[in-house]
């Protein structure tokens, strides 16, 4: 795969980050479960139901999600097995990890301008943006883009948790002087949200194309070709939550959506207006769902 390497310092102060993450860096059991049967090719419907059967509060949520305005299926869905019947193995496990990830985000001590509670509202805006994108250009996984989208930012707790004081730094000068915000933080921390995301994501051994994703969702024109088109998702589903002002900003509200990005994502200006337009009430539906 051809994309820009880290500098060895930085990669250097990533990989001591990703060391030293401690509480966050510890995923709850049964994602890691999930995780497991996702990258076994061997693994049934019957594998991922055992899981998610032990943990009733992760099956509640999974059967809240599947029986949402997102899917309009037909009737009540009441048992995991119809879901994963109904929706397919792959959208039960991606919608199982992200309902199993909303306390990393929500909980965790808040600094001025930021809290966790504004991150995840972001991150569920940044989720449900890519998984209407996708689903309007008829992409198959669209729960591979929501769950992408969702987790774009880990890379912000990391920082919150290691590095609290620079972040305020990084916060405060963002939102008073505008400005990239990755180029902000590497030069106040010394590595982006992108690169700390990701490196957290491989440790946890998430799938190739979520830890790409995670760390090239601001910047996918520097990865091959063939790897652009879900972190230019991610990208355009995170300048159209700052468009509609929810949550936690990371580009500004004037950000435009540039022809390349519109090339990458095989979707017109027209179409991607529709789902900014969609996207404040699919968020608060999304947020009844996700939302602690
Ligand atoms: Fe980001």
């Amino acid at each position: 795969m051809v994309q820009a390497e880290l500098s060895q310092e930085t990669k250097a102060l990533v990989d001591n980050a990703i060391a030293d993450v401690g509480e966050i860096a510890t995923l709850p059991e049964v994602t890691v479960k999930i995780i497991e049967i996702v990258e076994n090719p061997k693994s049934t419907a019957r594998d991922l139901h055992d899981v998610i059967k032990n943990d009733p509060a992760l099956s509640a949520r999974i059967l809240k999600v599947v029986n949402s305005a997102f899917y309009g299926l037909p009737g009540q869905i009441s048992s995991i097995d119809r879901a994963i019947v109904l929706l397919g193995l792959s959208a039960v496990k991606n919608i199982a990890i992200a309902a199993s990830m909303t306390h990393l985000f929500t909980g965790g001590a808040s600094i001025d301008g930021f809290s966790g509670a504004d991150v995840w509202k972001h991150s569920i805006g940044i989720g449900v943006g890519s998984r209407l994108l996708s689903a309007a250009q008829g992409r198959p996984q669209v729960e591979e883009s929501f769950l992408a989208g969702l987790i774009s930012d880990l890379g912000l707790l990391v920082e919150r948790q290691l590095f609290a004081a620079e972040l305020g730094e990084v916060v405060g000068r963002f939102q008073h002087n505008g400005g990239n915000l990755c180029q902000i933080e590497s030069e106040i921390i010394g590595a982006d949200h992108q690169a700390f995301g990701m490196a957290l994501a491989k440790k946890w051994r998430f799938p190739q194309t979520i830890c790409t994703t995670i760390g090239y969702h601001h910047n996918p024109m520097l990865l091959a070709e063939m790897n652009r088109e879900l972190p230019a998702i991610v990208n355009v589903a995170d300048i159209l939550t700052c468009k509609a002002g929810i949550g936690f900003a990371q580009h500004d509200k004037n950000t435009e959506i540039t022809d390349e990005l519109y090339t990458l994502i095989k979707l017109d200006a027209a179409k991607v207006d529709e789902i900014l337009d969609q996207l404040p009430e699919q968020v608060s539906i999304a947020e009844g769902i996700f939302g602690e």
